[in-house]
C-alpha cells in the first residue's frame, strides 16, 4: 500500500515535470490561440474585416500595405507591432530604416485600432490587428483564407537595430534570404511562396535603377527592361518623386501565381526575384507555382501562418497598446 502511493506519487511528479518541460518547449503555440478573443471582445475579428473592407473599398493600395506591414512586423524580432512606433521619447522608429522605403497607409491602422477600442478598450494588441488586417487583405486580394491565432502582445520598444539584420535588401544574395527566412523557421518552398507577395503593389525606381543602368542586367527580358526605362528614365531617380513600376502589370491588385510566370519570363523587378529563378534550391517551386496557383496560395497560406507566429511575445514582455504608434505612458 504504502510502496503503491509512493509509486504514485512519483509518477504524478514525473508526469508533472514531463507537463512543465512540454510548456516550456511549444511556448509558440501556447501564446497564441485560435478566437483568442472569444470571450474578451466576441466581436473583434468581425470588426478588423469590416474595417478592412471599408478601406479597401476606399483606397485599394491599403490591403497591399497590411500584407506588407506583417512581413517587416514579423521578420524583425517578433510579431509585435514595432512596426507602428514612431519617434518619440526616446524610440526611434523603424520606419527610419532604408529597409522601410515605400511602406505606407500607416495612419489607416489607426482606424481600425479607433474602430475596435471602441468596442473593447485595451483588450485587443496591435500586433493583432497588423496580423488580421494581412490576414484581411489577402482575402481581398483575391488571396486564400488562412486560419490565423491571435493574443500577441505589443513591445515596448523598437528594433531600428535588428531591421537591416532581419530584413533583406533588394539586391541581397539568394542565400542570404534563404538564410535570413530560414532563422524564423521558415523553409524554402515557403519563402518562395512569401515573395509570391511582390505579385501585388509596386517598386520604387530606387530599388531598379541598378537593374537598368549605366548597363542593363543581362538576366533581365530585352523588351521589359526597355519597359522599365521608360518607367525610370533616370540614373538617379529623385527618391520622393513617385516614379514605379508594378510588380505584375496584369493583375497588380491579385495574389496570384503571375509573379511565378513573370520571374520565368525574366521579367521580375528586384534582383531578389529574378535570383529565385537562378538558384537550384529554389526554381523547382518557382516551377511549381507558376504552373499551378492553389499550390502556391496553399504553400502562401502555410507560410503567412509560420510567419505570422513568429516569436510571440508573453504577457510580461508585452502590452496592449491603446495607441499604436506609441508605447503606453
Ligand atoms: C527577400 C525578401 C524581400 C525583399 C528584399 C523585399 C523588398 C521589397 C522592396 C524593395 C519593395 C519595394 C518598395 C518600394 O520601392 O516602394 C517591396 C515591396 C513590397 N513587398 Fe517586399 N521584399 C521581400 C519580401 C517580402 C515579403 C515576404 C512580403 C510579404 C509576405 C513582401 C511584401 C511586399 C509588398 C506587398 C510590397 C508592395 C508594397 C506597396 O506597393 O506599397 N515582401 N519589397
Ligand atoms: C466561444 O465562447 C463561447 C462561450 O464561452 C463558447 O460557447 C463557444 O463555443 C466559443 N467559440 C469558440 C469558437 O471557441
Ligand atoms: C545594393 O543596392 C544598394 C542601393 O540600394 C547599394 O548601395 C549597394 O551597394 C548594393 N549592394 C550590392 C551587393 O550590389
Amino acid at each position: 500500500m504504502g510502496s503503491n502511493r509512493l509509486y504514485c506519487s512519483s509518477l504524478t511528479f514525473i508526469i508533472l515535470l514531463l507537463s512543465i518541460s512540454i510548456q516550456c518547449h511549444s511556448g509558440k503555440s501556447e501564446v497564441l490561440k485560435v478566437n483568442y478573443y472569444n470571450e474578451s471582445c466576441p466581436k473583434a475579428e468581425e470588426i478588423i474585416r469590416q474595417e478592412v473592407i471599408k478601406l479597401y473599398n476606399e483606397h485599394g493600395n491599403t490591403a497591399v500595405s497590411w500584407v506588407r506591414n506583417l512581413f517587416h512586423d514579423c521578420m524583425v524580432k517578433s510579431c509585435d507591432a514595432s512596426v507602428l512606433l514612431e519617434t518619440w521619447n526616446g524610440i526611434e522608429s523603424e520606419k527610419k530604416s532604408g529597409r522601410s522605403f515605400g511602406m505606407r497607409n500607416f495612419k489607416y491602422v489607426n482606424t481600425i485600432k479607433a474602430a475596435v477600442e471602441n468596442e473593447c478598450p485595451l483588450t485587443v494588441s496591435c500586433a493583432d490587428i497588423v496580423a488580421l488586417s494581412a490576414r484581411d487583405g489577402i482575402v481581398m486580394l483575391g488571396g486564400p483564407r488562412i486560419e490565423m491565432k491571435t493574443g500577441r502582445k505589443d513591445s515596448k520598444e523598437s528594433h531600428l537595430t535588428l531591421v537591416e539584420d532581419s530584413i533583406p535588401n533588394h539586391n541581397d544574395s539568394i542565400s542570404l534570404v534563404l538564410s535570413r527566412f530560414q532563422s524564423v523557421g521558415i523553409d524554402i518552398q515557403a519563402t518562395v511562396a512569401l515573395l509570391g507577395a511582390h505579385s501585388v503593389g509596386r517598386v520604387h525606381c530606387v530599388n531598379l535603377v541598378d537593374r537598368l543602368y549605366p548597363t542593363v542586367d543581362p538576366s533581365l527580358d530585352p523588351t521589359y527592361a526597355e519597359y522599365l526605362k521608360r518607367r525610370c528614365p533616370s540614373p538617379n531617380p529623385d527618391p520622393n518623386a513617385v516614379l514605379y513600376a508594378r510588380n505584375d502589370r496584369e493583375t497588380p491588385m491579385i495574389l496570384d501565381n503571375n509573379y511565378f510566370k513573370n520571374i520565368l519570363k525574366h521579367k521580375g523587378l528586384l534582383l531578389v526575384d529574378e535570383q529565385l529563378t537562378s538558384d537550384p534550391s529554389t526554381l523547382p517551386f518557382v516551377q511549381k507555382m507558376a504552373a499551378d496557383n492553389d499550390y502556391f496560395h496553399d504553400q502562401f497560406s502555410r507560410a503567412i501562418q509560420l510567419l505570422s507566429e513568429n516569436n510571440p511575445l508573453s504577457e510580461d514582455l508585452g502590452q496592449i497598446r491603446k495607441d499604436c504608434r506609441f508605447v503606453n505612458k
